[in-house]
């Protein structure tokens, strides 16, 4: 059973192979290092000590992606591949939609024309917008500011239309909030381009030195101590649900939506205070205005998940910011010894 992984050299994707590898299962990446690098395959092979295909190309061009299913007996697909930042994505609204959106159409014009059934998409929370109440559980209301939620929203309604014109095929639609955290060995983990627009690897540049200070954006939400309150995952549970959730689709065939969470929010400044405290290092801060499109509070309701995919996090705010300074500490030292 040939699991297709695209996106599986990125953040979430890299974590998810792991899984999947040391879970036996049998895998086929393409990616086309848009926002990564061919070392994840050399780290993800360190890891498992296991072997598994990979095809560097653009999965918006179909006659490249035909290649994969034609070579490979692929039984799902793990989406990943997209392009994922919301400042970004206001600027580039059309390199936003057409790589998220024409990505998807290709992969499931091609699923269909081979008899793939599977699908696992990675959505977001950002598709609730700015809920009314909290926790937010997957009936919520659903709405986006911006191009790149948009897309997200446009393709989970897409998946709704398939699995009703088609009731052999399968969905599991996953929408994670705030991903953080690293692989155990240190050897993967997210290491954006530039300065990072998210909150934790700006922690990491300010925790090596790269750089002076976090800005802190708004401290007069109503909030524990006014600042922003999110709910940070560690990527390894997340990796983890996406195996729940395709064994679910396998067992309890149609399509099913779930929230990939903790339940608890967490402020800007505890995550501050807990990787300090936990990596004793400094981070210093400066109070700055709020972020343009920033919400106040978002913390998921899980039980959904929880009970139905058997699937609960192991790891807390504490184990996050160990393995995110790990990785950041290992990536500085990995780039010395190629220098
Ligand atoms: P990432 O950028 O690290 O990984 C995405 C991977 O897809 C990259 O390796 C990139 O090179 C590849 N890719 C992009 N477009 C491609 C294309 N057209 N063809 C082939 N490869 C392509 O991002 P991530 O954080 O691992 O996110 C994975 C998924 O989860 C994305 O769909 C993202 O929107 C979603 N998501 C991420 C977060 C988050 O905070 N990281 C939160 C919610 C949802
Ligand atoms: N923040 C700062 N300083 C920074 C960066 C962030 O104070 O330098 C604050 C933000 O104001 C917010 C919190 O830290 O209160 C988290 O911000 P992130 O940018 O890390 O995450 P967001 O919740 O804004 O968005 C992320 C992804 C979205 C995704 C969403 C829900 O970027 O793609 O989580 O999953 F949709």
């Amino acid at each position: 059973m040939m699991i297709l992984v695209t996106g599986g050299c990125g953040y979430i994707g890299s974590h998810t192979v792991v899984e999947l590898l040391d879970d036996n299962r049998d895998v086929v990446i393409v990616d086309n290092f848009s926002n990564s690098s061919p070392n994840v395959l050399d780290s993800i092979k360190e890891i498992t000590d296991k072997d598994f295909r990979f095809y560097k190309i653009d999965i918006t061009n179909e006659n490249d992606l035909e290649v994969v299913f034609k070579e490979n007996k692929i039984n799902s697909v793990i989406h990943f591949a997209a392009l994922k930042a919301v400042g970004e994505s206001v600027e580039k609204p059309l390199e936003y939609y057409y790589n998220n959106l024409n990505s998807t159409l290709v992969l499931l014009k091609l699923m269909k024309k081979y008899n793939v059934k599977n699908f696992v998409f990675s959505s977001s929370a950002t598709v609730y917008g700015s809920p009314k109440t909290l926790p937010i559980n997957e009936d919520f209301p659903l709405s986006t500011t911006n191009p790149y939620g948009a897309s997200k929203l446009i393709i989970e309604n897409i998946l709704k239309d398939i699995c009703k014109a088609d009731s052999s095929f399968n969905v599991a639609i996953l929408r994670y909030f705030n991903p953080v955290g690293a692989h155990k060995s240190g050897l993967i983990g997210e290491n954006p381009n530039g300065i990072p627009n998210n909150l934790m690897p700006y922690i990491t540049k300010v925790s090596i030195g790269e750089l002076p200070f976090l800005n802190v954006y708004g401290n007069d939400y109503d909030t524990n101590d006014g600042t922003g309150v999110r709910d940070y995952i560690h990527v390894l549970d997340l990796a983890n649900g996406h195996l729940k959730a395709l064994d679910k689709i396998h067992t309890s065939p149609g399509l099913v939506i779930y929230n990939l969470g903790t339940g608890n929010g967490y402020s800007v400044l505890d995550l501050v205070n807990t990787y300090s405290k936990v990596n004793n290092v400094d981070i210093p801060y400066k109070i700055v205005e709020r972020r343009a499109g920033d919400i106040a509070k978002c913390f998921a309701d899980p039980t959904k998940a929880n009970k139905e995919l058997n699937w609960s996090c192991k790891y807390n705010l504490e184990d996050m910011c160990k393995d995110s300074y790990t990785f950041q500490l290992n990536s500085i030292s990995n780039a010395l010894s190629v220098d």
